[in-house]
């Protein structure tokens, strides 16, 4: 579905800075849920834009579903095919309504009236905020706002979801709620998910987990593997899920508990089937 072969990346390629991204070689499979973790600065939003062109690679190549990102002429379509949630939602909110928010992209494709009208109410729908279809968004709570970009998103029906930190400084029940949202969405629609998040629970969710650090990917796999690798996460500064850290603090005490634990609810389940010693 993406595809990126020997992608580096600089923001100024004659200033000397180094890259932002460093050499990437990347298949991410249609269906897929993929986490991209990684400290401040290491390459994730820049990594992100690549997929759908807002961004193209100083060297190397970036292919969405086999149209290269390299061909202006092909921008339009691999945007339908990717369709980005930025990190700040305040930055994406245009229109003076949630529905024209909503209807604003695909009325930019000059797509049907009609069909418009259908695709924003079951987006809407999709997200449970059809009850603010006449509301100024810039007026939502920071939940609200991010649902609408996900709405705006799904409606134009894209077959990838770029999602930018979408639960950044969400309070912790609507973190959980746009998760849940994003998760089941992605199964049921069969979308390819690609999210930064600097959550690690949320990464434990995921199919798939890429650790940048520094432009480069330097750790890829399943949750259970790579969110188990604690050394190499501490030495890229970040703290993996409580689940996993907890479980290795465990171990150290002696406690036999079985590897790649990451959820929470895989250690209850662990320490509940350890036998009482005595
Ligand atoms: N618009 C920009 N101009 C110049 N440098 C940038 C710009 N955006 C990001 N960078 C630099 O590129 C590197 C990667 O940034 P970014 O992709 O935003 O990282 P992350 O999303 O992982 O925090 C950082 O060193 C950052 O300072
Ligand atoms: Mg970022």
């Amino acid at each position: 579905m993406l595809k990126t072969r020997g992608l580096y990346f600089s923001y100024r390629p004659e200033g000397g800075t180094p890259f932002a991204l460093a050499g990437i070689d990347l298949e991410i499979y249609r269906g897929q849920h993929t986490a991209i973790i990684g400290p401040s600065g290491s390459g994730k939003t820049t990594l992100l834009k690549h997929f759908n062109g807002l961004l193209g690679p100083t060297r190397g190549e970036v292919l969405v579903s086999g149209r290269t990102t390299s061909c202006t002429s092909q921008l339009p379509s691999i945007r339908r095919i990717c369709a980005m949630i930025f990190q700040n939602p305040d930055n994406q909110l245009v229109a003076t309504t949630v529905e024209e928010e909503i209807a604003f992209g695909l009325e930019n494709y000059r797509v049907d009236p009609k069909k418009i009208r259908e695709q924003v109410d079951w987006a809407m729908g999709k997200l449970n905020i059809s009850h603010l279809a006449a509301y100024p968004p810039h007026l939502l709570s920071g939940g609200q706002k991010r649902k609408v970009a996900v709405a705006s998103a799904i409606a134009m029906q894209p077959q990838c979801l770029l999602a930018d930190e979408p639960s950044s400084m969400l309070d912790p029940d609507s973190r959980r709620e746009l998760q849940e949202l994003l998760r089941s969405l992605q199964r049921e629609l069969g979308l390819t998910l690609l999210q930064v998040t600097h959550y690690l629970e949320e990464a434990a969710l995921a199919d798939r987990v890429l650790l940048l650090d520094r432009g480069r990917v330097t750790a890829d796999g399943p949750p259970e593997k790579v969110l188990t690798d604690l050394g190499r996460l501490h030495a890229a500064g970040l703290t993996s899920s409580t689940a996993a850290e907890l479980a290795a603090l465990l171990r150290e005490e002696g406690l036999a508990l079985p590897a790649g634990i990451v959820q929470n609810q895989e250690l209850v389940d662990s320490l509940c089937l350890l036998k009482p010693s005595g």
